[in-house]
């Protein structure tokens, strides 16, 4: 059985700190916990219209925090976000 995918979450407008370290309490938002690691946020900014973002929860996209379909490739995963 291969890793169930992304989640995806509705921004709204505004500016956002979305979490590419995995440490998160609030995934996918930020929430200071990558404090030690060589991890930062990602900085995103909504417009009005909002946004989707369709983000990792197997932790092996090579596009964190956003999914790359790589979960299709993991068996189990790593499930440290869900
Ligand atoms: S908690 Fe993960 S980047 Fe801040």
């Amino acid at each position: 059985m291969t890793h169930p995918g992304p989640k995806v979450q509705k921004l709204e407008e505004g500016r956002h700190a979305i979490c590419t370290c995995g440490n998160t309490e609030n995934a996918p938002f930020c929430d200071g916990s990558h404090k030690g690691t060589n991890r930062t946020p990602e900085i995103v900014d909504v417009d009005a219209a909002g946004m989707n973002l369709a983000w990792c929860t197997c932790r092996n996209s090579g596009n964190v925090p956003r999914c790359d379909g790589s979960h299709s490739q993991v068996r189990g995963g790593d499930t440290q976000f869900e």
